[in-house]
């Protein structure tokens, strides 16, 4: 099976791409969905989070995301030890989801993750999508949608890697600057490139 990863920067559109690609009919994993997954309650990783960071966990002991996003928010260290516990618990279940659809007889899947080539997962894959538009568009789209200042706006772009180095990095870029129709247009030649 064939495993090519999606990516792009914040609000550049990439679930808006991914769902194009479903319609499609090729089977997504959703990075983000994983994430979740691993910190369920009952699920190993959520007992170590709830070691290291006392007091992130709800009285019914689901996590409180937001508790924890602001532990981990200013301090580099804190995040990486978040991503230490998380990560190969991710990774661990990518794999199974992969090895699943292969061995159904799948030819070509999407891995989709925001921080693809931030945590260099691409590695062992068969190419790489981004998803990109101009910086103008990105920052109005960012802040219409989660309904932000441009300050707001610019600091969650500035804390990702930059378009321009995803853009250098891609196997096949999808310019999602224009109209919804535009970019459909370009995921269906990249489905028959696939
Ligand atoms: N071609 C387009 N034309 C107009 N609006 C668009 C287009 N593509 C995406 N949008 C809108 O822009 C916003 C960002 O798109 P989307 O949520 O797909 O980005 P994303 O890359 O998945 O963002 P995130 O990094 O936060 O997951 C959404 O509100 C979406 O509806
Ligand atoms: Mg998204």
């Amino acid at each position: 099976m064939k495993l090519y990863g999606l990516t792009g920067g914040i609000a550049s559109g990439k679930s808006t791409v991914t769902q194009m690609f479903r319609d499609e009919g090729l089977p997504v994993i959703d990075a983000d969905v994983l994430a979740r997954e691993v910190v369920e309650p009952g699920q190993p990783a959520l007992q170590e989070i709830s070691a290291r960071f006392p007091g992130v966990i709800r009285a019914d002991g689901t996590l409180d995301r937001k508790a924890l996003g602001e532990r981990i928010f200013k301090s580099a260290d804190e995040r990486a030890a978040l991503s230490a516990i998380t990560h190969p618990r991710i990774r661990a279940l990518a794999k199974q989801r992969t090895d699943a659809l292969a061995a159904k007889g799948t030819k070509v899947a999407l891995y989709d993750a925001p921080l693809l080539l931030e945590n260099n997962l691409q590695v062992g894959m068969d190419g790489v999508i981004v998803v990109w538009c101009d910086e103008a568009t990105q920052l109005r789209r960012l802040m219409e949608r989660d309904s932000i200042t441009v300050e707001q706006a610019r600091s969650r772009i500035a804390s990702q890697m930059s378009l321009q180095e995803k853009k250098k990095r891609a196997t096949w870029l999808i310019d999602n600057g224009g109209a919804l129709d535009a970019t459909r247009q370009r995921v269906r030649e990249i489905v028959a490139l696939l």
